[in-house]
């Protein structure tokens, strides 16, 4: 059984998706890691995001291992663990960028559907449920205002002892918003066929209460 959750920055999908793995017993698709994964390749080797032929080259080559344990995914890059690194926003910004670029997309394809071995998945991202596994048995499309998922961020960047400003976070929010709305490769949009989950007044256990009620299991 495939779920995709899909949805644009801050919205949650990262907590529900852990949280719902967890509780019907699937792996987890981490997808945006593996572009920040790219993005923190390229800030550290000073790999140009114009630099498509060498950033496809370091996507297509990308040694990276998710190790499931008791806080969650640990993410190791030539097993040195970057769990915390891939986290920081400049990570998340430049992964914005890398990831509107079709050829990047293209050399993370076959990786993440790798993932579908396992009996159960959860797959987190932007593109699950439209172009990573359009056959999904369950896609959500997870959204919330802009200012929502801002203060979210905020929070979280807070608890974990970094300086933030609100002002900067809502058109970082925005902007990445519009890169991942406007790119031409697998551009951020619900499927079809799936769910909408419009998170602004909702708490986590809420979400994750919705997601499971609609499940068959
Ligand atoms: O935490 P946040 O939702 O901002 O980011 P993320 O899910 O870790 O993904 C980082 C970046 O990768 C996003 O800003 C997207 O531009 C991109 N991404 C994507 O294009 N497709 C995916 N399936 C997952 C992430």
């Amino acid at each position: 059984m495939i779920i995709t959750i899909d949805g644009p920055s801050g919205a949650g999908k990262g907590t529900i998706s852990q949280l719902l793995a967890e509780r019907i017993g699937a792996e987890l698709l981490d997808s945006g890691a593996l572009y920040r994964l790219v993005a923190l390749v390229s800030l550290r080797r000073g790999i140009a995001v114009s630099d498509i032929a060498e950033l496809t080259a370091q996507a297509r080559k990308l040694d990276v291992q998710f190790l499931a344990g008791g806080q969650g995914v640990q993410v190791l890059l030539e097993g040195q663990d970057v769990s915390r690194a891939i986290r920081e926003e400049q990570v998340g910004m430049q992964a914005s960028q890398v990831a509107a670029i079709a050829q990047v997309r293209e050399a993370l394809l076959q990786r993440q559907r790798d993932f579908a071995m396992a009996k159960n998945l959860v797959a987190d991202g932007r593109d699950m449920g439209t172009t990573v596994f359009p056959d999904a048995d369950y896609k959500f499309f997870l959204t919330a205002s802009a200012e929502a998922r801002a203060g979210r961020r905020y929070q979280q960047l807070l608890g974990r002892g970094e300086s933030v400003d609100m002002d900067a976070l809502i058109r970082d929010i925005r902007d990445r918003d519009e890169r991942d709305q406007s790119r031409s490769s697998s551009p951020l949009r619900p499927a079809n066929d799936a769910i909408l989950v419009d998170s602004t007044d909702m708490g986590i256990d809420q979400v994750l209460q919705f997601v499971l009620d609609r499940l068959d299991i």
